[in-house]
């Protein structure tokens, strides 16, 4: 066989019983059987280059001989690695120790925009309000019209407003509002046997804001309206401070500055003494000791009669919050795009907004 096997062969066959007792681990073992009889590159697969070339009258001696040769190797291989194997479940069961406690599976969790708006509703659940939704896909009668938003409003252009091209009429909403269009339709068939009107409606509303630290083409609000007899601006006063001051600890102040929205008068935005600083001024209040948190006011009668209530009867008052800039308050997150990146790290480290 020396004769016919070109001396590298021979070496190989040598080294072979040593180096096959030289592998510890299955990884080591692989190696030496891809250099020995893997398809490509190996000893094995040289000598099949060999036989091929090889003159017709020498064929049948060397391929014998190759053949021998490769059946002593897997052979042995095959053995090798029964061994090995086994080692490898010997050593698993023993490092396995039975009195540990089995690794916990990841959960999941409520997202903290959610967990948010969750304990708002939970804040004003003791005050009678149940919540509502709407679709995220409304009419411009419900976004704007209903909500005496006049038909040259700015907001309402397409640089501001997705519109949905293949459906006119039909846009992503801009904001929680159009679910006072749809709820105090809803529910005037009640309104004199419950007294009013009193509900939340959290949920997603969208905007063409280029996404930056503040702002996101899709970001999240609360809205809150109630409908009462002879509600007045010290209603939503006083309800106002009770939430916030629930939400951000008993300690806060408000304060109402007037401004203006097509579907309330008067109208106002609130802010909050800055909840980090105790109002003595820092990053997030900007130095000046307040953060603006909604905007707010006593419902316009046009919006009541829209959906059939008579404004001479009934008066309410109707906030929107954004729910972001709350978030991003309570948690000290200054960027915006952290809570819609979905990084398991952030969201767990989140814990503290409940
Ligand atoms: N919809 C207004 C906004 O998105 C907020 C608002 C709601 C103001 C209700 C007044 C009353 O900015």
């Amino acid at each position: 066989m020396d004769q016919l096997l070109p001396p590298e062969i021979a070496e190989a066959e040598r080294a072979f019983p040593e180096a096959l007792a030289a592998c510890r681990d299955l990884d080591a073992f692989l190696r030496l059987k891809g250099a020995y009889v893997g398809r490509e590159g190996s000893y094995v697969a040289r000598l099949m280059d060999l036989l091929k070339a090889a003159p017709k009258d020498q064929k049948r001696e060397l391929g014998a001989a190759i053949n021998a040769l490769k059946n002593a190797w897997e052979e042995a291989l095959k053995a090798r690695q029964a061994e090995l194997e086994a080692a490898k479940k010997a050593a698993g069961a023993a490092a396995w120790d039975p009195t540990l406690p089995p690794p916990l599976p990841a959960r999941g969790a409520l997202h903290p925009l959610n967990r948010l708006m969750d304990r708002l509703v939970e804040v004003f659940r003791p005050l009678g309000f149940h919540v509502e939704e709407g679709p995220e896909v409304e009419t411009e009668e419900h976004n704007f019209d209903g909500l005496n938003i006049p038909a040259d409003h700015p907001a309402r252009g397409s640089a501001d407003t997705f519109y949905l091209a293949a459906h006119p009429g039909q846009l992503l909403r801009t904001h929680t509002s159009p679910v006072q269009v749809r709820t105090l339709r809803k529910l005037k068939a009640t309104i004199h046997e419950k007294g009013g009107i009193r509900f939340l409606a959290p949920g997603r509303v969208y905007r063409k804001d280029e996404i930056d630290p503040t702002h996101s083409p899709m970001f999240h609000q609360v809205e809150g309206m109630l409908v009462g007899h002879g509600i007045g601006m010290q209603h939503l006063k006083g309800t106002l401070e009770y939430a916030l001051r629930a939400l951000f600890g008993p300690a806060t102040e408000i304060r109402l500055r007037p401004s203006y929205f097509p579907f309330v008068e008067p109208g106002c935005e609130v802010d909050v003494s800055c909840p980090l600083c105790a109002a003595k001024g820092c990053r997030v209040c900007k130095g000046s000791g307040w953060v603006e948190i909604l905007g707010a006011g006593l419902i316009h009668p046009n919006v009541l009669e829209f959906a059939g209530i008579d404004s001479k009867e009934w008066s309410g008052w109707a906030f929107g919050m954004g729910v972001e800039r709350m978030a991003m308050m309570l948690s000290q997150t200054p960027d915006l795009r952290l809570f819609f990146e979905n990084d398991q790290r952030f969201l767990e480290a989140m814990g503290g907004l409940d």
